[in-house]
């Protein structure tokens, strides 16, 4: 392995609790496989704010794109509010000069026996597993807005070379297993211009591109409630846009019982698999959890690190090609969740229903990281 450059954006609240944690887990596989990343520090977000008067400097802009992958945690908070210029909008900054148009949100279960913590009847989530791609750099977030007292305007806009783009890597990632995953577009096409063309586009992208591969359209509103009564109908690929995809990620946290589960990943192409390097832009991606900043529980050590720890795993498949370390942080992480009690230690943070804080379970998570790479 050849390791490569870092950019670390811990941004707010709990966010540099918990990626202090997941690179430890960092440190332990550079120390086994001998390999080092090169890893750099900056601000984005409030913390940035504070310091620059701005959410993302244009350093920080620059290095984003000169690292090989950003490594995020959260930004925002309460003092900050969401006036602009807002820690969030720092984010954005750094998504959109990266042009890191395809964010993964995969949802699934850690541990099988995280089922008897989902609010949803285990006959019906058990099971549940989808791969959530929400359009990253266009739609509602982005584009001219204009904001006064008295009038405020998203253009909620998607041109086909958008569409075309993340359709493609929808496509190619379903084409990479045998038969090929099935993939539901989402959209408003009922109401939305902006929709009617996604899916007119999405359409013909499949059609043209990814004949073999079985496309079906679902409006957002009703799959929002088809989640909740028919979670594992949507296994596979879902498609989607910017906001539609923001709503449905958080929900997919509600399904699978808490937000500090779930990483992510957002790419500038399809990932390459086990064999190749990203279908566009070579290895650039940003990796941040689902979740937010958690402000009502910062500072207090109680933050779930898995989320954040899961989004190194895939940092370290889809950045770095490091498919085996990426399992064996998986994996580590499936054990402490397995584990649940060990010694009564309750290895299990507060939104899980245990009593572990960020520490302890970032310490056990490391320990089975250590055994399995040995093993
Ligand atoms: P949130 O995701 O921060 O928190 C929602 C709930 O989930 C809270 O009760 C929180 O305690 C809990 N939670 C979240 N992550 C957790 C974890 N790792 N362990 C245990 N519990 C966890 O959403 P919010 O409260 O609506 O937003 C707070 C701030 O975060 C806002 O400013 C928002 O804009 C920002 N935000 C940032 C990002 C990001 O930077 N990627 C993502 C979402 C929200
Ligand atoms: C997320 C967050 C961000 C988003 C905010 C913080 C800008 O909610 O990553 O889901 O809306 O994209
Ligand atoms: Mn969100």
């Amino acid at each position: 392995a050849k390791g490569g450059k870092i950019l670390v954006l811990p941004g707010d609240h709990i966010g540099p609790e918990v990626v202090a944690e997941a690179l430890k887990v960092l440190d332990i596989i550079e120390e086994h496989n001998g390999v080092k990343f090169e890893r750099e520090f900056d601000l984005c977000g409030g913390c940035s704010l504070d310091k620059h008067g701005i959410a993302s400097t244009e350093e920080v802009l620059q290095k984003s794109v000169e690292a090989d992958a950003v490594f995020f945690g959260s930004a925002g908070g309460p003092e900050w509010g969401h006036k602009l210029p807002n820690p969030e909008s720092g984010l954005l900054r750094v998504r959109q000069k990266m042009q890191i148009f395809a964010n993964l949100r995969p949802c699934y279960f850690a541990s099988q026996s995280l089922i008897e913590r989902s609010p949803i009847k285990e006959e019906l989530i058990k099971g549940v597993n989808f791969m959530l791609i929400r359009e990253n750099c266009g739609g509602a977030y982005f584009g001219k807005k204009v904001e006064n007292e008295d009038y405020g305007l998203d253009p909620w806009e998607y041109t086909r070379s958008e569409i075309e783009r993340v359709a493609r890597v929808a496509g190619a990632l379903a084409m990479q297993t045998d038969p090929p995953t099935p993939v539901t577009s989402v959209d408003k096409a009922n109401v939305l211009a902006n929709s009617r063309v996604w899916r007119k586009i999405v359409t013909q992208v499949f059609e043209k591109e990814f004949p073999k591969v079985k496309l079906q359209h679902q409006l957002a509103d009703s799959l929002a409630m088809l989640f909740i009564t028919q979670p594992t109908r949507w296994n596979g690929i879902i498609l989607t846009d910017n906001t539609f995809g923001d709503i449905l990620s958080d929900e997919s946290g509600g399904l699978t019982g808490s937000l500090g589960l779930l990483p992510s990943a957002s790419l500038a192409g399809a990932p390459g698999g086990q064999t190749g390097q990203n279908s566009v832009g070579g290895a650039r991606g940003l990796y941040e959890p689902v979740h937010g900043s958690a402000p009502d529980i910062s500072g207090k050590g109680l933050a779930n690190p898995v989320a954040q720890v899961l989004s190194l795993a895939m940092m370290l498949r889809y950045s770095f090609n490091m498919y085996h370390e990426a399992e064996v942080v998986e994996k580590a992480v499936e054990k402490v969740l397995d584990a649940k009690d060990i010694g009564g230690l309750g290895l299990r943070s507060g939104d899980l229903g245990g009593k572990a804080g960020t520490k302890e379970m970032s310490e056990a998570i490391q320990s089975e990281v250590k055994k399995l790479l040995k093993a």
